[in-house]
């Protein structure tokens, strides 16, 4: 119980961090093995022999692994000698008997959710990097690019759309602008409904065209700050502030597929629309929670796009890629986005990450697992504050856009929480219920 509010844990039997690692993690485990074993004569056998062997040799690591997930093993230091492997052992060093006076060890069932959930796809990468030839193949990549096939429909309705509303933007006024920024926005809310590890591995893609539901779906949101996100994007204008237009939003991206694709589209307006000047992306370094974005998903899907025999979609997948090449757009990535620390440790742990969110007028946090992180994946009471649960987390004013997947969630009305609990008992963790929570460091 550090901080005082207890982290979500697999040691309360029946909840969904138990269930997650009961069963979810396993059957993920299991899928990742046999995308290897059917990959073999794609990918490992034409390195010969040598290929062969990694590609046993991997699979068998991975069986170990999912046999200490099953058995409730310690958790292990790692052994690949990367330059983050340091960081991993020294924090089970620390967290080493932190959890109860009868525990010894930080193992699968009794340590902190957030912690082991990020240990096992660390693991995962472990195993790959252990078997050269083999170590830049991505496990979930398949997966990846699947869904993203699978949403093709959605996508070609959603870059019709932007190209709408890029075409008319000089005639429209104020509010119509902030309408269409609130459909970029929602449109990219609910793209976090598509990832691939809350359905372990299964397909979950966009099938209909993501703007005609954003009516229906509002009833499901249940904090909405939209305004507050559309203020601050327009107090950077420059007609409002006097200054330089220097208005940066950086948006920490969470899944691959449509979702990305949303998240593209959302960023395409700001620039258009001169809400932003200069966007910052922040994906993954290595391969993450099934389908977060990494370095090769994010250009892959920008020249997809371009390629697509849809006019509209190249058109847009088009303009990324020219905004990529002027640096108006630009990706970054960070070994701490594939840790398993909370946000209000960044400063702390990342000392060169956190400054540069503090360069940022908005940043945007997508998905569950950003929220997980940003408030540290406790019991926190439903009616506790946003800014009380980030406990000090505030480069720049900031927005979690999230789909709910998991049992945390602050910021609500009195009885809300509680109401939606004797109505729907898994309203927490299906993902039909979203936030849109701001936060500003000015709002203390
Ligand atoms: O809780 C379900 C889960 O699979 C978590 O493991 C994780 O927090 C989340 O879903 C991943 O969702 P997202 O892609 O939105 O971060
Ligand atoms: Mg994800």
């Amino acid at each position: 119980t550090v901080h005082g509010v207890p982290s979500l844990s697999a040691k309360v039997v029946g909840s969904f961090a138990y269930l997650t690692i009961k069963d979810r993690l396993p059957t993920i485990l299991t899928k990742v093995i046999d995308t290897i074993h059917r990959n073999k004569n794609k990918f490992f056998e034409e390195y010969g022999e040598k290929g062969i062997e990694a590609e046993k040799q991997a699979i068998s690591l991975l069986s170990k692994l999912r046999n200490e997930l099953q058995t409730d093993k310690p958790i292990l230091a790692l052994t690949d000698g990367r330059e983050d492997a340091e960081s991993w052992n020294q924090y089970l060093q620390r967290h080493q008997g932190l959890h109860g006076p009868d525990e010894e060890s930080v193992s699968w069932f009794k340590s902190p959710w957030l912690y082991v959930e990020c240990y096992m796809y660390r693991r995962i990468q472990e195993a790959i990097w252990l078997n050269p030839p083999i170590n830049d193949f991505d496990v979930f990549n398949e997966g990846k690019t699947k869904s993203y096939f699978e949403s093709q429909r959605a996508i070609m309705a959603l870059c019709t759309h932007l190209e709408g509303v890029n075409k008319s933007m000089k005639e429209l006024s104020d509010s119509e602008l902030q309408d269409n920024f609130n459909k970029l926005l929602l449109v990219s809310l609910w793209g976090n409904k598509c990832d691939l590890s809350i359905s372990a591995g299964q397909e979950n893609s966009q099938k209909a065209s993501p703007l005609e539901s954003l009516d229906s779906l509002q009833p499901f949101i249940l904090v909405d700050d939209s305004k507050s996100v559309w203020l601050t994007l327009s107090a950077q204008r420059p007609a409002q502030s006097g200054k330089e237009p220097a208005a940066r939003v950086d948006i920490v991206l969470d899944n691959a597929g449509f979702e990305l694709v949303t998240d593209l589209a959302l960023a395409d307006f700001l620039v258009s629309s001169g809400q932003a000047q200069e966007i910052h992306f922040h994906g993954k370094s290595i391969p993450w929670f099934v389908s977060d974005v990494t370095a090769q998903d994010f250009h892959w899907t920008m020249k997809q796009t371009a390629a697509a025999n849809h006019r509209w979609m190249s058109k847009v997948g088009f303009q990324w890629m020219t905004y990529m090449k002027k640096g108006v757009w630009s990706y970054h990535d960070h070994p701490f986005w594939t840790q398993p620390h909370e946000f209000c440790d960044m400063a702390a742990e990342a000392p060169d990450l956190y400054p540069t969110l503090q360069k940022a007028d908005l940043v945007l946090f997508k998905g569950d697992l950003n929220y997980r992180k940003l408030v540290g994946d406790r019991d926190w009471d439903f009616t506790a504050g946003f800014h009380t649960a980030l406990r000090g987390f505030g480069p720049a004013p900031l927005c979690s856009l999230r789909t709910l997947k998991a049992n945390v969630q602050v910021g609500l009305q009195i009885g809300q929480g509680e109401k939606l609990t004797s109505q729907e008992p898994d309203w927490m963790t299906s993902g039909k219920y979203a936030v849109i929570q701001f936060d500003s460091p000015k709002s203390e």
